[in-house]
């Protein structure tokens, strides 16, 4: 192994400089090997500056910064790509020309950073001969065959510490507080911060909600001396038999832009007679310094991707199992998205301690 290339693509999440910063040290101090950075997920193939060389000085200090050296991109799929051609946009696929790209840089390996999107990708390229290794990154942890993503933990942290500054606001004001959180199909960071910061009523995806049970839990609790309540909501989650909220539709590029769901929630109660306010957290779940779990789970994840890479292991992700780092084939990570278990000691618990999930 003479040279490997690394990427990351889609949203970004904390830990990705993490992830950078092992896998140039690995590379550097056990196989002598030259490392690429590729600039702004795969369209740095099509960017005649979109190369750069990652060595000890570029990756000093990035250890606990957030965001991603690199740059992102969240619209950077090679197979459907938007030009202008002869004044009209179309879409095209540029995938032969990243392949292109990785040959003339002559990659014995390609790490691929990137949630479910970005890791399609690569398994597609992977199809075309490209030797591509997938990290999973997402701070919505629906990656499949991983029991964790990188990111996951510090986006719960930071959803967990916005619950119990509403907590003490809701509390002197007796007002409901809605917090809208993200994931899209995925309601892991609900769910957990919503156990973890004492939410009364948890919104996700996995769950459709009725309107009504919502407003039986506030009843129940103000029947019980609570003047206040507190309502995690997924971006992601709907009503049953309804759809989820959008603030922008998508197209064959861009996908559609979730947003919303709080405020409905938010104006059904204060209908109702409860006085609400509703928080949208957003890309703060995104940004900032990643926690000490997410940097040592992807400083692992990052060593591990650069043995793969050695071991001619190809078209695979690497993926955390009973604690362990392990790895499997990016088929089988991309097949099945994970998503909350109805059935899961969180769910079962989350009910036992009294939080709603608006379906009973
Ligand atoms: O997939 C991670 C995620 O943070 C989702 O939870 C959210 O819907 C999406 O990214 C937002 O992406 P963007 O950066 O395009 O706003």
């Amino acid at each position: 192994m003479k040279r490997i290339g690394i990427l990351t693509g889609g949203g970004d999440a904390p830990g990705l400089n993490a992830v950078i910063r092992a896998a140039v040290k690995t590379a550097l101090n056990i196989y002598q090997c030259e490392v690429y950075g590729i600039k702004n997920g795969y369209d740095g193939f099509l960017d005649e500056n979109g190369v750069m060389p990652l060595g000890r000085k570029e990756v000093r200090g990035i250890l606990p910064r957030g965001g991603t050296i690199l740059g992102t991109a969240n619209r950077g799929n090679p197979y459907a790509r938007k030009v202008i051609r002869d004044g009209k946009e179309v879409v095209i696929d540029v995938s032969d020309e990243i392949v292109k790209g990785i040959q003339k840089l002559e990659l014995d390996a390609l790490l691929v950073l990137g949630g479910d999107g970005t890791l399609r990708i690569a398994h597609e390229l992977a199809q075309k001969g490209v030797p591509c290794i997938g990290v999973p990154k997402t701070i919505d942890n629906d990656i499949g065959g991983t029991e964790i993503t990188f990111g996951f933990d510090t986006a719960l942290n930071i959803a967990t510490e916005a619950l119990d500054r509403l907590h003490t606001t809701a509390e002197s004001h007796h007002r409901v507080m809605v917090l809208e959180l993200m994931g899209r199909d995925a309601g892991f960071i609900t769910l957990q911060a919503g156990i973890s910061g004492g939410a009364d009523v948890i919104l996700i995806p996995e769950i459709p909600f009725k309107f009504e049970n919502i407003l039986k839990r506030i009843h129940q609790r103000v029947e019980r001396g609570s003047q206040f309540s507190i309502i995690a909501v997924s971006e992601g989650a709907k009503p049953d038999g309804g759809s989820q909220v959008f603030s922008r539709q998508g197209d064959e590029v861009y996908v559609p832009r979730l947003g919303g769901v709080g405020q409905m929630v938010a104006e059904y109660i204060e209908k109702q007679g409860f006085e609400s306010r509703v928080t949208v957290l957003g890309h703060i779940q995104r940004g900032g310094t990643p926690t000490s779990f997410d940097r040592s789970l992807a400083t692992r994840y990052g060593a591990a991707a650069v043995r793969l890479a050695a071991q001619g292991k190809f078209d695979c992700m690497v993926a955390l199992r009973c604690g362990e780092i392990t790895d499997i084939p990016l088929e089988e990570a991309i097949a099945i998205p994970k998503r909350v278990n109805l059935h899961s000691d969180a769910v079962i618990t989350a009910r036992n301690i009294g939080i709603s999930f608006g379906d009973d």
